[in-house]
């Protein structure tokens, strides 16, 4: 894929290094455009290094070649990080006075902005109306993170991680669309990663859940305009994700606490964590010391199933009848019957209005980036999620999500 890669004059702009080297490191082709400003804080060499091209602010170097168009004719994909209050203005206007400008006025592909400025920026109307602006025109501005940013002040406006401006850009080319900012006004609680069972102050019962695809699921709502409640057992080291409230959380007796605090506000509860089926009895206070005999067995009680009493919750009317309910089903299959079928039984027996169904084992769905399975409705409805990123499979979830909020007649669509 051929990628361009434009810099903003921020101190952001330290952070594009690594997003441009995650682009050559997946095999794409990338053209490193910086504005004037950018130089300022990363140099022509740094990027010509990583990008392995030439690097050009203006329009008047390679004049008979046409950059200018042709950069951005033959594109398949724009992302801008960081994207300057000022940067951000000038696309709006339709400006067309340095070489990325230029770009972004011919390209026709996926353009992805990721804004990084000062939350007064940000907040200014200014600011709001471009993006609102760029935003109906088919871009997707991706909504900043929360934190520290230059100098000792924090608040909305930092740059999300490469990372996750990677993941977003891919999904735009994977979905070959903006992202709709269909979710805005929503509130969404998304679980993700495995709770732990203490044994004792050293050992727990845990599982592989990596929580790649809840985060994935709780970045995307965020980036479709959802305000994000991510409720996170153990994951695989994942950083949070941008514009997203997170919740940490160790046990199923945790997560249940969390995910009953915050459902009554909730418009969609989505269960992708892996929650512990049962505890240990008993926690050992001390370090269980293996002594000279075999060691006893383990008692196990069981844990409260978290997705079927929200159901029961929803029943009883402790949370609004309007709250829709997602549950996720990892399955092997067996001789007694295959995934699907023990999925529509897990679908009945939960009661939740949708089943994400992914088929595990294989080097399938734990820990990897990709994933497939389908997304199965109570109103009897099956689709196949079909196959690629986390992200886009999060994508696809949200989709159905949005029509069961939105009431469609059918609450899939159909990406078979
Ligand atoms: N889940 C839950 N609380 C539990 C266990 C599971 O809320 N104590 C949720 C998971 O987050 C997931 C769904 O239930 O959304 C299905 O999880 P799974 O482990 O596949 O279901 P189980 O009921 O444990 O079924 P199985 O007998 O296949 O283990």
């Amino acid at each position: 894929m051929r990628v361009v890669v434009g810099v903003g004059g921020g101190i952001a702009a330290y952070k594009s290094c690594s997003l441009i080297r995650s682009f050559t490191e997946n095999g794409h082709h990338v053209r490193v455009i910086p504005t004037e400003s950018a130089l300022e804080f990363v140099g022509r060499a740094t990027f010509e290094a990583l990008s392995g091209n030439p690097v050009h602010t203006g329009v008047f170097t390679d004049v008979p070649e046409v950059p200018h168009v042709r950069l951005g004719q033959e594109a398949d994909l724009v992302v801008v990080a960081p994207a300057t209050a000022d940067l951000l203005s000038r696309i709006a206007a339709g400006r067309a006075d340095d070489l990325l400008t230029a770009t972004l006025l011919t390209a026709r592909c996926p353009v992805l902005l990721a804004p990084a400025m000062h939350t007064e920026m940000w907040e200014h109307p200014a600011t709001v109306a471009n993006v609102a602006t760029l935003r109906s025109r088919g871009v997707t501005v991706v909504e900043p993170a929360s934190g520290r940013l230059t100098g000792r002040d924090t608040g909305s406006g930092r740059l999300p991680e490469p990372a996750e401006i990677h993941a977003l850009a891919m999904l735009l080319s994977e979905r070959d669309d903006a992202l709709p900012q269909d979710l805005t006004g929503r509130k969404i609680v998304v679980t993700a990663g495995g709770t732990r069972e203490p044994l004792d102050p050293v050992r727990f019962l845990g599982n592989r859940s990596s929580g790649k695809q809840g985060y994935a699921l709780a970045r995307v709502a965020a980036q479709r305009g959802a305000d994000v409640t991510l409720i996170a057992g153990y994951t695989s080291e994942l950083a949070d994700p941008a514009a997203v409230e997170v919740i940490h959380v160790k046990t199923a007796h945790n997560m249940h606490d969390a995910v009953r605090k915050y459902a009554p506000e909730a418009d969609t509860v989505i269960m992708a964590a892996a929650v512990a089926d049962f505890r240990p009895t008993t926690i050992a206070a001390s370090k269980i010391k293996k002594g000279a005999h075999e060691p006893d067995s383990i008692q196990l009680v069981r844990n409260d199933d978290i997705l079927a009493g929200l159901v029961d919750a929803r029943r009883n009317g402790e949370i609004a009848d309007s709250t829709v309910i997602v549950g996720f089903a990892a399955e092997t299959g067996d001789e007694n019957g295959d995934v699907l079928t023990y999925a529509r039984t897990k679908l009945r027996r939960k009661g939740c209005d949708l089943l994400v169904v992914n088929a595990v084992g294989d080097g399938k769905a734990f820990e990897v980036d990709h994933n497939d399975g389908w997304l199965l409705g109570a109103d009897g409805s099956e689709s196949a999620l079909g196959d690629g990123s986390k992200a886009l499979l999060a994508s696809r979830v949200l989709d159905a999500v949005v029509s069961v909020l939105t009431s469609a007649p059918s609450p899939l669509s159909d990406h078979g």
